[in-house]
């Protein structure tokens, strides 16, 4: 079977009990994502285009989180409402009901399965061939629960489920994964004739294998794990910490040094060969992290695009940010989002960064605030250093030119214009334009009385007698 003219259906109406949470239990987060990414990310790595989604408990919140995936913006995507939920052969009749233009050819996947990979799914379609049907399969040590196949003559003749079962039946180790590849005519026939005559009441999908009448094959996955759906709050933290060993693995495998297991790395980011990711350090969303870079312990980054060299020291936090070849920020530094420090800049200890550019060179090495602004490439901006740049109803931009000195504990109020190569002595509270060269003093001269003091602590001593 070649993977044109390809739809998905995806079920995705069950409520989810187990998960005792308010949301849908696909809107759960695994490494950032959602877990119904895991599914939709497959299926679209073996080319489907084109989706119709089964959606029935939190439908709306459901629909435009899926919609809202930066992979599927060019695909075609139908939701139908599953209401009530009658089993997956009914979802599947729903799916199917009212639809134009078919596909000549499905893959059905269960929108709660992390680890149904695209290996698997090309594993599938190949299988099924000129079938009617193909069934990913897996061999479980504890089959419990899972439909079992039920062969004869090593032919797939039909799938059955748990409360179904005949002791002889439930011994079955090979149990269906959920997941078919299947003709859409042989499909259509099938669905319509299913009947709900099982210990449940359902209608079964699985019943359409023995409608194939001999004519149904099995796709057994290389690891059990495919069959792993969510249904608890456990067995979520189970899927994680399998599908982080997967993407931890995979980066080592390209020359990535991971200190430890316990780091966090979602499945959109990208690691440059010789990059090292101490213990603890959790990459994000788009996150790209380039060569040789090395990240500190307990940095938390969110797309962020950190390049060749650059370090960012441990318990950074850094969004929606870029840090330049060579950078260095932290340790203890928030980057929020718009941020860029270009080549070489260093930002840190302490210090909070806001939609700032920091141009190549520039630091800031200890306890500022950074906001709306430029800086300069070779500026200096000195320890506690603030830029106000929020005068409660508006957040102007201030700009500091190349090679500038900020004087420690300077205040600087937006919007500042300070040009290349002044001065601001430390202490300064600016409000005025600096121009090129100058050295601004914005504070109270200070004034020294000779001898006063020795006055001053005879004066306080007697007070403190009385
Ligand atoms: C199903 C299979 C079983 C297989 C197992 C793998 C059937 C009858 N059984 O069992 O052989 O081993 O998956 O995980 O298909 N859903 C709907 N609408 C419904 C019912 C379910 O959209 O009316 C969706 C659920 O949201 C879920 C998926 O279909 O994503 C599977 O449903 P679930 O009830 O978990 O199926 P199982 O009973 O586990
Ligand atoms: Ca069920």
């Amino acid at each position: 079977m070649a993977n044109k003219d390809l739809g998905a259906i995806v079920l995705a109406a069950g409520k989810g009990t187990r998960m005792r949470s308010p949301k849908s239990k696909l809107l759960h987060p695994l490494l950032g994502e959602w877990l119904v990414y895991y599914p939709l990310r497959a299926l679209a790595d073996v080319g489907v285009k084109r989706f119709v989604i089964v959606v029935g408990h939190e439908a709306e919140e459901v629909k435009s989180a899926i919609s809202s995936l930066a992979f599927l913006q060019s695909a075609r995507i139908d939701y139908v409402v599953q209401e009530p939920q009658r089993g997956t052969g009914h979802a599947v009749q729903v799916a199917l009901t009212g639809l134009a233009t078919p596909a000549a050819q499905w893959i059905i996947a269960c929108g709660d399965s992390p680890h149904l990979d695209a290996p698997s799914l090309q594993a599938l379609i190949d299988q099924k061939g000129a079938h009617k049907v193909s069934v990913l399969a897996a061999n479980v040590p504890n089959p419990f629960g899972y439909g079992r196949m039920i062969t004869r003559d090593g032919k797939l003749e039909r799938i059955v489920e748990q409360r179904d079962a005949n002791d002889d039946e439930q011994k079955v180790n090979l149990v269906n994964a959920g997941a078919y590849a299947v003709d859409h005519a042989f499909l259509a026939d099938a669905i319509a004739k299913l009947t709900p005559k099982n210990a449940q009441n359902e209608l079964y999908l699985t019943d359409i294998v023995p409608a194939a009448k001999g004519d149904a094959v099995m796709c057994v996955a290389k690891s059990s794990d495919v069959v792993l759906g969510v249904n608890s709050q456990a067995e979520l933290m189970r899927s994680t910490a399998i599908v982080q060993a997967t993407i931890v693995h995979t980066w080592q495998e390209r020359g990535v040094t991971i200190e430890a297991s316990d780091v966090t790395i979602g499945p959109r980011v990208t690691i440059e060969a010789g990059a090292y990711i101490q213990r603890g350090v959790t990459l994000l969303g788009t996150t790209a992290i380039g060569a040789s870079a090395i990240i500190e312990h307990h940095a938390h980054l969110d797309n962020m695009k950190v390049h060749e060299h650059a370090r960012v020291r441990a318990f950074t936090y850094g969004e929606d940010s870029e840090i330049g070849a060579r950078a260095q920020v932290g340790p203890v530094s928030r980057l929020r989002a718009g941020s860029v420090l270009e080549e070489a800049a260093e930002v840190g200890n302490f210090c909070e960064v806001k939609k700032t550019h920091v141009k190549s060179k520039a630091k800031a090495h200890h306890v500022s605030y950074l906001g709306d602004a430029e800086i300069g490439s070779g500026t200096n901006i000195g320890a506690g250093t603030i830029i106000c740049n929020y005068n409660g109803f508006t957040k102007p931009f201030s700009r500091i030119g190349a090679d500038v000195f900020i004087g420690s504990n300077s205040t600087l109020v937006a919007p500042v214009a300070i040009e290349d190569g002044a001065y601001v002595a430390a202490g300064s509270v600016i409000t005025e334009p600096v121009s090129q060269e100058t050295l601004a003093i914005g504070r109270a001269r200070q004034t020294n009385k000779e001898g006063y003091a020795k006055q001053l602590k005879a004066k306080l001593a007697a007070a403190k007698k009385k």
